[in-house]
């Protein structure tokens, strides 16, 4: 585990990964990445999430053999929660201190360009399609917490909507608790842009279509999970730091953009003032967050996944945790930024915990 990488194996690197699955392969080889076979869903793979957590240099953790599913069903934790993980994906330079991948990621930024993605007709994830007989627990959904409400599919999601004014595309990471065989909880707090898109729909008497992702590119999860600006897709954002477009295909039902390669994407709508009681949830705050409140719920009609699909984890854990990597670098870059213009001058870094 974590052997210094040569130089040229690290340059492999800063060419764009293709996927979740290329990208795993490239943690792997660069020790990065453990696999743990015949963990349950229930408990087991959040409590193991957190017990790896507290090792030096924990890696990401694919789960294996997960008892009651198909033999290639996977989940993935932690892909992006390290800074040499981060470094590794983002295509930066090896890391010797966290600091330097915010300082990587604030020299990219200077020359960060969007590009938007580009619309194909057939991908891996339409390797399996369901119209009908929906259950959304054919995935090993966890239950992370003892006392969360239920299992959730969405927790390192990447939740797809489409702005009915400004025909933008949103993709935010919301947490979608389970409700039923096809009904998925999300809960989106106020001010996020997907909330905003919601009320759109809405306010005009209309059910919001929606994709949720449950298992992509890492990259994604970061632009979903991190606060980029209203207007500006998160998929240009992240294929901004790929160099390359992201291919999508348009959804069934609603022809909303679903990356091609991912795991696996639901397919519905919410419609107004439907809801159901979701959480708690134990959150990164290290507490259950929101109790059980009423939230709106995805009725799921299509499910698109490829065979052997991954599900993607991100197991919120009691602070300090590994979540400050994903949630935080490109926060503190962005306030160092700041800090600067404003004119304070002898910065030495900028660091942000997983708790805001
Ligand atoms: C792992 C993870 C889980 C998150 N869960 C939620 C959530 O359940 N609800 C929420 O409103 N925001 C959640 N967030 C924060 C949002 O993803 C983040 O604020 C993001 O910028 C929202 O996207 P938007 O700006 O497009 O609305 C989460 C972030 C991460 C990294």
């Amino acid at each position: 585990m974590n052997k210094p990488l040569a130089a040229n194996l690290w340059n492999e690197y800063t060419r764009p990964h293709a996927d979740l699955r290329e990208a795993i392969e490239r943690l792997e080889r660069a020790g990065e990445l453990r696999r743990i076979r015949g963990a349950d869903w229930k408990l087991e793979m959040g409590t193991l999430a957190e017990i790896v957590y507290r090792e030096d240099s924990p890696p990401a953790i694919l789960f294996e053999d997960i008892p009651g599913y198909p033999k290639g069903f996977r989940a993935i934790s932690g892909a992006t929660n390290s800074a040499k993980r981060l470094a590794l994906l983002l295509g930066f330079p090896v890391p010797s201190h966290p600091l330097d991948v915010v300082r990587a990621y604030r020299d990219r930024m200077k020359t960060h360009k969007p590009i938007p993605p580009r619309v194909v007709k057939d991908g891996p994830v339409l390797e399996n399609v369901f119209k009908s007989n929906i259950d959304v627990l054919k995935f090993p959904a966890p239950l992370l917490h003892e006392h969360d409400g239920g299992r959730y599919i969405g927790t390192d999601d990447l939740v797809i909507m489409r702005d009915p004014e400004q025909n933008w595309v949103n993709c935010g990471t919301y947490r979608a608790m389970v409700q039923g065989p096809d009904r998925v909880g999300l809960w989106i707090s106020p001010g996020k842009h997907g909330r905003q898109i919601r009320e759109k729909y809405w306010k005009r008497g209309k059910p919001c279509p929606v994709l949720i992702s449950c298992g992509h590119d890492p990259l994604l999860f970061l632009a979903g999970g991190n606060e980029i600006r209203f207007g500006l897709s998160e998929y240009d954002y992240a294929a901004g730091h790929r160099g390359v477009p992201y291919e999508v295909i348009e959804s069934e039902l609603y022809g909303l953009p679903m990356p091609a390669h991912a795991e696996i994407v639901l397919e519905g709508a919410m419609h107004p003032g439907e809801t159901a009681p979701e959480g708690p949830f134990g959150e990164f705050t290290g507490y259950y967050a929101g109790g059980r409140t009423p939230q709106p719920v995805v009725r799921v009609e299509r499910i698109y996944h490829r065979n052997d699909p991954i599900l993607g984890l991100a197991c919120p854990m009691v602070p300090p945790s590994d979540f400050s990597y994903s949630k935080c670098v490109m926060k503190a870059g962005m306030i160092w930024d700041e800090v600067e213009r404003a004119g304070l001058s002898g910065v030495r870094g900028v660091w942000v915990h997983e708790h805001g």
